[in-house]
């Protein structure tokens, strides 16, 4: 058997362990191995490499994947998909592990409908918005990067008179955004899973300003698009200087914290172990209740993540 693995859409911390353990596994199940570069335009461009201890010694404290990533628009047309299947082919790859978050399972659902393929994803994003599982790859190095900016916003903000709003990564969910606001203690999260209505937030705010207090830090989610609202609100409210931080892409790089590198490691476990046994699967490797198992690619696309309730609870201006 061959198992080949490539990384889609954004990059994530943790996609290096998991490309290191997926050669290492792979091989000493006594199977080959192959990397394919640059994501679903190399898949279709055909740049498929056989894998080696030595290619991918060293990697596994590194952010990013080493086997580079891309956001494809051709793969959605029938006949680059074909190619893909053609190169896959080509090479006897019987098996696929895709690194990648819910664009890329949109497209492998796609492309599992129409060819025989056995494929296993690995959902690895920091915005942990997929169906099915609790954990994404990425997201605690994510996390803790954006903690370590928080923590170093809060000593200059407590040392003036002024508002801080930093805007965190997500696309449309609120995950990075309610978790760091929890564990920074955050006077103010928006969310767009929740309707931002500070009225009663508001009014607390403003008798605390009233009595001596001199920052206040909020955290949005750059899927609500209220950054500017929010940053007028936090002036015209409380007459406080307000300043802005976009963390931006800093929040996806970074070497994979302990949890990255173990997380990685037994999802991949779990999808060779599968795709060596299987021979036309569709699956998605998902974190639950502390166990993992396996989704049908078709249910973990056709359905929304929800942030689980007790988080979006911890929403200060629902009170
Ligand atoms: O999906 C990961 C992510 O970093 C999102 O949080 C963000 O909205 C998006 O990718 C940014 O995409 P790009 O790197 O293409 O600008």
């Amino acid at each position: 058997m061959a198992l080949a693995i490539m990384s889609s859409g954004g990059d994530a911390p943790g996609m290096n362990p998991a490309i290191k353990k997926f050669v290492d596994y792979t091989h000493k199940k006594g199977e080959e191995s192959y990397l394919i570069y640059d994501g679903l335009e190399g898949l279709i461009d055909n740049k498929i490499k056989k894998a080696s201890h030595k290619i991918v010694a060293g990697i596994i404290h590194n952010g990013g994947t080493i086997i580079r990533s891309s956001r494809s628009k051709r793969f959605f047309e029938h006949e680059y998909r074909q190619k893909a299947f053609d190169n896959l082919k080509a090479h006897n790859i019987t098996g696929l592990v895709v690194l990648g978050g819910d664009g890329s399972f949109r497209a492998m659902e796609k492309f599992s409908s129409e060819f025989d393929l056995n494929f296993v994803g690995i959902p690895s994003t920091i915005d942990n918005d997929i169906y099915g599982t609790e954990y994404c790859l990425g997201v605690d190095t994510a996390l803790n990067v954006i903690r370590d900016a928080l923590d170093k916003i809060r000593d200059t903000a407590t040392s003036f008179n002024r508002a801080f709003l930093v805007e965190v990564m997500g696309r449309d969910c609120g995950y990075l955004a309610i978790v760091s606001s929890m564990i920074s203690g955050a006077e103010v999260c928006v969310i767009p899973e929740v309707p931002f209505n500070p009225k009663s937030l508001e009014k607390r705010l403003k008798k605390e300003v009233k009595e001596g207090r001199n920052y206040i830090l909020a955290i949005v989610a750059e899927g609500t698009k209220k950054t500017s609202e929010v940053h007028s609100w936090l002036q015209d409210s409380f007459g406080l200087e307000t300043r802005v931080s976009i963390l931006g892409h800093i929040q996806r790089g970074g070497n994979p914290t302990v949890y990255d590198r173990m997380m990685a490691f037994d999802f991949t476990i779990i999808a060779v172990d599968h795709l060596l046994t299987h021979t036309d699967s569709s699956k998605v490797v998902v974190y639950q209740k502390g166990d993992f198992k396996l989704l049908d690619i078709k249910e973990v696309v056709s359905n929304k993540y929800m942030m689980p309730q007790h988080y979006l609870d911890a929403i200060n201006y629902l009170d």
